[in-house]
């Protein structure tokens, strides 16, 4: 049953929604380069923290999120920083917006692939929505131990799908263990939070098992074996 409704509860309270830190993002803000009147792409954008941070540092934000209550707390964000006038969140699938080519200076999906078809799919076609020699920041689970599986790539490998699409990666930020049990955690304790505010509530329990048995397959083969990063890297295009 994870539904919209489902992640707006377990997510609800997170600033950012993915196994990072604020700390963190802005070494990947730094490593873009982001600047004062960049025009912004962000897939996925959640409740916001990133895409707030962006127009802070006075970057023209355009943010596609599918998660309405998400793309409310966003734009709660954005109008309690001041920096609502250049900060648009587009609510519906990431795939129906018409990203203008080399439309903007940078393209960002942190943790949201899947809001594309995947890794590739995004690498291809953030590489296409930003001009030559801007950059791009994915944030991408892999495994933690260097190898590779048929269900997750290594670290290596995404770097090396970068290149295919003349990608320059610049910079990587990696969760840690502690990363991982703050994202699980708070989780876990905003559905058992959320449960005991509704007593009355039809999806009570349903909410409940659900995260309890996200925990239980965090705990038993998740935690330890999973890596997640950020790339940053440079747009090319044979340049
Ligand atoms: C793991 S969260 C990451 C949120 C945010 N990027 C962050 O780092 O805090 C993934 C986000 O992608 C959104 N999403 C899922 N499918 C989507 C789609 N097809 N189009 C746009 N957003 C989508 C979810 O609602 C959720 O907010």
């Amino acid at each position: 049953m994870e539904d919209a409704e489902y992640f707006s509860i377990v997510e609800g309270t997170h600033a950012v929604q993915n196994p990072t830190s604020p700390e963190k993002l802005r070494l990947v803000a730094e490593y873009l380069g982001l600047r004062r009147g960049g025009r912004l792409l962000d897939i996925g954008s959640g409740r916001g923290w990133w895409t707030v941070h962006a127009a802070t540092e006075g970057c023209d934000v355009t943010g596609l999120e599918i998660n309405e209550y998400f793309a409310a707390a966003a734009r709660r964000r954005a109008a309690e920083a001041g920096v609502a006038e250049r900060h648009r969140i587009v609510l519906g699938p990431a795939a129906e917006f018409a990203a203008e080519p080399d439309g903007y200076d940078f393209a960002t999906c942190l943790g949201a692939s899947f809001a594309l078809d995947g890794y590739r799919p995004t690498l291809e076609h953030l590489a296409r929505t930003v001009r030559p020699g801007g950059r791009i920041a994915v944030g991408e689970l892999h495994t933690a131990d260097g190898t590779t599986s048929p269900e997750l790539p290594s670290l290596t490998e995404l770097a090396h799908v970068a290149a295919e699409f003349d990608l320059d990666v610049v910079g990587v930020v990696s969760a840690d263990t502690d990363d991982w049990d703050r994202y699980e955690s708070r989780q876990w304790l905003n559905a058992r939070e959320w449960f005991d505010r509704n007593p009355d509530h039809p999806r009570r329990h349903e909410v409940l098992a659900t995260s309890r048995a996200h925990r239980e397959s965090y705990l038993r083969d998740e935690r330890g074996q999973l890596g997640w990063s950020v790339l940053v890297a440079v747009v090319n295009r044979g340049g």
